[in-house]
């Protein structure tokens, strides 16, 4: 008798732990965030992981009736680990989401699992126009090379530039912002006696910096990933590019508010087309650059710190109105068409293209309160990507 009661016991005792366990499993959202938190990209990774950390600090950690489970995993930029680790958090982890994806590479090989699995895939930091067309489940809250660099094109020949000489990382996002750039600044009349591209690692910028220097035009146009700015600055400045009367202009990326403060007076003046400054004038951008310096020790939100923290939103905001019930197309669904305040400014989530709709902003470099900022000048509203159009 009393041995059967145990068995009785046990045996609920078992069911009752599966039950937990299963329902432990289905209260839980799991969003993987696939960062470089090491390497060559790591500033990238550091901003992102504080953003979406900073989000779920202010907006909770439980959405529809789920907890929201962050899991991070550093790719250090090396493509084929972010497509191992995306494919380890698909089938083991069994995430909701994917997200993160500091370089185009990276979400590049991440695609087809994003497309196997019906995974949404939120990329935060990647921008080769190209990329929302790899996979229908990718979504992106960052930006487009040409989205910025057209903007550029637009306003250097307006403001004296005729002759400008680009220099590009020569991958995806930089091979964008020269077809850009160049495409748009020729129709508007300009002229581009040549076109540099310098590696993606461990670039050595010097031997291009001298043959700029030679040709001597009106302006050197960048685009270098977030986190090589710095380098470049500092080789233009040493060689008196400056000096030579050749300015400096490019994507934002250049002047990265990550590194900017840094780069001494030299940087004055630089301007530069992109869609955040941590200097953006609005209420709810000064409430997030307050938040997160609180949060992180002073450091400074940049560019994808913001794609981070709207990517959250993104994914929160789908969570929500599919009321924690759906699967994965059901939270993209969710997410194409959102529309919402950014610290950026008002953004949109395009649906046909799930690519981002933004503000462009011109901005120069200019000491406030004894600190370098891109200080906005100039806005052009609403700018889809150029890209796909084409
Ligand atoms: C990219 O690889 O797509 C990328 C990385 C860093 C940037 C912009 C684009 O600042």
């Amino acid at each position: 008798m009393q041995k059967r009661y145990f068995l009785r016991s046990s045996a609920l005792a078992v069911t009752a732990l599966v039950a937990t366990y299963s329902i432990a499993q289905d209260n839980t959202f799991k969003i993987g965030l696939i960062l470089p938190m090491t390497g060559q990209q790591a500033s990238t990774g550091r901003q992102i992981e504080a953003a979406a950390r900073l989000y779920m600090a202010q907006n909770g950690d439980t959405v529809a009736g789920k907890k929201i489970q962050l899991i991070v995993k550093d790719d250090t930029s090396v493509p084929d680990v972010t497509k191992r680790l995306a494919q380890e958090l698909v089938v083991n982890d069994k995430v909701n989401v994917l997200a993160g994806f500091g370089i185009t590479p990276s979400a590049l090989a991440t695609a087809p699992i994003a497309t196997q699995s019906k995974t949404p895939l939120v990329v935060m930091a990647a921008a080769t126009s190209s990329i929302t067309q790899a996979s229908p489940y990718i979504v992106r809250t960052s930006f487009t090379l040409p989205q910025v660099a057209v903007t550029m094109a637009d306003w250097a020949p307006k403001n004296g530039i005729k002759t400008v000489v680009t220099l590009v990382s020569d991958y995806g996002p930089g091979l964008d912002a020269e077809k850009y750039f160049k495409e748009r600044f020729l129709f508007n009349g300009g002229q581009v006696p040549e076109s540099l591209r310098v590696p993606l690692r461990g670039p050595d910028f010097a031997p291009f910096l001298q043959k700029v220097r030679d040709l001597k035009p009106d302006a050197l146009f960048v685009f270098v990933p977030s986190g090589a700015g710095a380098a470049v600055m500092k080789q233009f400045l040493e060689r008196g590019m400056d000096k030579a009367g050749i300015k400096l202009i490019g994507t934002g990326d250049v002047t990265d508010d990550d590194q900017l403060n840094d780069m001494g007076d030299g940087a004055l003046g630089v301007v530069t087309s992109h869609h955040y400054s941590t200097d953006h004038p609005s209420p709810l951008n000064t409430k997030f650059v307050e938040a997160f310096t609180k949060a992180n020790k002073g450091l400074r939100p940049n560019f994808m710190a913001v794609g981070g923290y709207d990517g959250m939103r993104v994914i929160y905001e789908a969570l929500r109105v599919s009321k924690g019930q759906g699967d994965g197309d059901a939270l993209l669904a969710a997410m194409k068409g959102q529309i919402f305040e950014s610290p950026r400014g008002p953004i949109f989530i395009d649906a046909q293209t799930r690519d981002i709709v933004q503000n462009v902003y011109l901005r120069k470099v200019e000491r406030k309160n004894g600190q370098l900022y891109n200080v906005e000048f100039a806005v052009i509203k609403d700018v889809k990507d150029p890209g796909k159009a084409k």
